[in-house]
């Protein structure tokens, strides 16, 4: 296992982020850091403001570096628990930052406990308490006098979460996976040299990938990038390989990222969002100097400024698998990485004016970045939802300052799951239902609670649906059911036991019977199938990069290729795994690994389709990887949780004035 040298990390690597000020409370901050009298609260945090808006400018060296004297630093019931700058002299600026991390003690607790009260938000007040639930304290360290650090005594010690700390399951499994390393085909060797390539650094450390790589790109808009989402498969290829410190990195890096303020013509979204991406910017300083800073975007330069509500979801995902692959659960155990979770759960599970468990978003808000009619509640985000949900349940610390968001994450999954479970799921049976709906119900008790209109069913779909097999429909809104498949909601949605294992099982056989469709000459089909005509014109807005069976309206995406075999893996179909991958393994080095393939059956290079993308590479070295290594596989996805099915969290069922809907379909879903 490589171990992380952080003292190679050289100085002068700052985050650059615009943003507005942010007054405390409603009053202008000093520009001076401030610090607030210590008290008992469990998160120890530092920060420094500025009050007039201006380019942040950040260091963020100290994030890794492992010997630096910490500092402990006063906390506030407003304040929030980060980490941030450390010593860096840059150019004419000095700065001596501020590094704390709480060592926290490594019990892996888990909890399922629900409480019967369906919108229990009492975790919110907890944030506020803990200081979580704020706009930022900004937490940066320019200008600072060095002696209020250095006289401070440091109540924690740093680099107590070294990756030396391991727990045993791990690690060896890395190293079997790195033996098995050794005889490589060809294309794997040409695989590995690309991902390898692709690799950006920060500093001297690697922090992540670009989108794609062509040397021949002149326009490479923002794919020389990381994004969050295109690196969680070269994520998994480096941790499967034994590399973790790529990950490790990238990690911390985008955790920083979270927590600044950032801004569209002035207006804020919530503090634990995550980027779509960022890049490595190399910035002048005086006297022929430069030094690198990280750029991140958060929607507001990205095409169609689309919210990036996946990368926080992708972000507690990668986390999770990064301490099962390595075995190093003290990262995920750092007050920083613990608040990270939390910032991100409470974007998620804040009120609103939902009446669904599910996480209502824009359009363009993951893999599909752009206008294809998602918007609402679409399947992938669901999927990613209540995976990050599971993981985080594993991952965040119980203590008085936790158990209300856990008991708000155990409600929320259960109700989520009944909520896909039984309202998304389609199959032959299903359709014929819906053929029959009677409509304008008003009551509780309707069966067309949505008063989906029977015509809606397309014809495709009638004539597709197969007599085995069923899926999870894209998306659920009052009056309408948006019927394509997707492909990589589904899977998601196998991979995390979001489905029962039945309909986890007949979204197999139905990819199986629709092969032809869904894999056709390159795995895999985003969706399935295309917008045409008006429905093209009026749902895309008349996209030319969207059109029929092309890009995200019906293209087929390599990448979706390591999240099928994850699936096939999981309800052991190694068969259908291997058939997919079989096809790739031909096709993508003599079409040099592009991003995603055009027409009803995937047979030529997309239009617009980059080469040399990074996912496309890292997806397939992950699957062949993952297929070599079942054990490692199984690290990463989740069987049925029975606990939570028991358990009905809604008041109805205990009144027994009103029938509670979920109480009379749950012996249809248990199954
Ligand atoms: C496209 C994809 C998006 C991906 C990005 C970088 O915009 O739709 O999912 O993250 O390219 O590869």
């Amino acid at each position: 296992m490589k171990s992380i040298n952080f003292m190679t990390m050289k100085p002068c690597c700052r985050v650059l982020i615009s943003r507005k000020i942010s007054p405390f409370l409603g009053i202008p901050l000093p520009k001076s850091h401030q610090f607030f009298a210590p008290n008992s609260s469990a998160f120890q945090f530092n920060h420094s403001l500025h009050t007039a808006p201006k380019t942040r400018i950040v260091n963020l060296q100290s994030i890794l570096k492992e010997n630096q004297q910490p500092f402990f630093a006063p906390s506030s019931t407003r304040g929030q628990s980060r980490i941030f700058s450390g010593s860096c002299l840059c150019g004419k600026l000095s700065h001596r930052g501020i590094y704390v991390i709480a060592r926290v003690a490594s019990v892996r607790n888990y909890s399922t406990s629900v409480e019967t009260r369906v919108n229990d938000k009492n975790f919110e007040r907890i944030y506020v308490q803990g200081g979580l639930n704020v706009k930022p304290l900004v937490v940066e360290k320019i200008d600072l006098d060095e002696n209020i650090v250095s006289n401070e005594e440091p109540n924690v010690k740093v680099g107590e979460d070294s990756l030396d700390d391991k727990s045993s399951d791990g690690l060896s499994s890395v190293e079997a996976v790195k033996n098995v390393g050794r005889e490589q085909s060809e294309v794997d060797k040409e695989a590995w040299r690309l991902l390898e390539n692709a690799v950006v650094s920060y500093c001297g450390s690697p922090v992540g990938t670009l989108a794609a790589n062509d040397p021949n790109d002149k326009l490479p808009l923002n794919y020389d990038q990381v994004f969050i989402r295109d690196f969680v498969p070269s994520a998994l290829a480096f941790l499967l390989k034994g590399d973790s410190e790529i990950v490790r990195n990238f990690l911390l890096h985008t955790l920083q990222l979270q927590s600044w303020e950032k801004t569209v013509d002035c207006y804020s979204p919530g503090q634990g969002l995550m980027p779509a991406s960022f890049k490595v910017r190399t910035v002048p300083l005086d006297e022929n100097k430069f030094e690198e800073v990280l750029d991140p975007d958060f929607g507001e330069s990205a095409i169609g400024r689309v919210a990036p509500v996946d990368s926080g979801l992708w972000w507690i995902i990668l986390l999770r698998a990064y301490g099962k692959i390595t075995g190093d659960y003290a990262l995920q155990e750092r007050v920083d990485v613990q608040t990270g979770i939390k910032l991100i759960l409470n974007l998620c599970l804040s009120d609103g004016f939902d009446m669904f468990p599910s996480l209502l978003v824009t359009d363009g808000s993951c893999m599909i970045d752009r206008r294809m009619g998602i918007h609402g509640h679409p399947l992938e985000i669901q999927a990613l939802f209540y995976s990050a949900l599971r993981c985080s349940r594993e991952m965040l610390r119980v203590d008085d300052g936790s158990k209300n968001l856990i008991r708000a994450i155990n409600n929320r999954l259960s109700a989520l799951s009944f909520h896909i479970r039984e309202y998304y799921w389609v199959d032959m049976k299903k359709i014929n239902e819906i053929y029959r709906y009677k409509t304008e119900e008003y009551s509780t008790e309707a069966t067309n609670k949505f008063n989906i209109y029977p015509e809606q069913i397309p014809h495709w779909l009638m004539d597709w649906i197969p007599e085995k097999g069923g899926y999870l429909i894209g998306n659920l809104q009052p009056a309408h059911m948006d019927f394509r498949f997707f492909t990589l909601g589904n899977l998601w949605s196998i991979v995390s036991s979001l489905g029962t294992p039945k309909q986890n099982e007949a979204i197999l056989n139905l990819i199986e019977a629709k092969w032809d469709d869904l894999v056709g000459l390159m795995p895999l089909k985003i969706c399935y199938p295309a917008l045409e005509s008006e429905e093209w014109r009026i749902i895309t807005g008349s996209d030319p990069k969207n059109t029929p069976w092309s890009y995200h309206n019906g293209g087929s995406w390599p990448t979706l290729l390591w999240q099928f075999t994850l699936a096939c893996m999981k309800m052991g179909r190694m068969d259908l795994a291997k058939k997919a991958v079989d096809l790739a393994e031909t096709r993508l080095p003599a079409d040099r690994w592009p991003e995603y393939y055009d027409t009803r059956y995937g047979k030529f290079v997309g239009k617009q389709a980059r080469l040399y993308q990074t996912w496309t590479i890292a997806g397939y070295l992950t699957s062949k990887m993952l297929l070599e290594n079942p054990e490692m596989a199984s690290l990463l996805f989740w069987e049925e949780d029975y606990d939570l099915l028991e358990i009905c969290v809604c008041a109805l069922s205990k009144s027994g004035r009103k029938k509670c809907s979920r109480g009379a379909a749950k012996s249809q879903i248990l199954v």
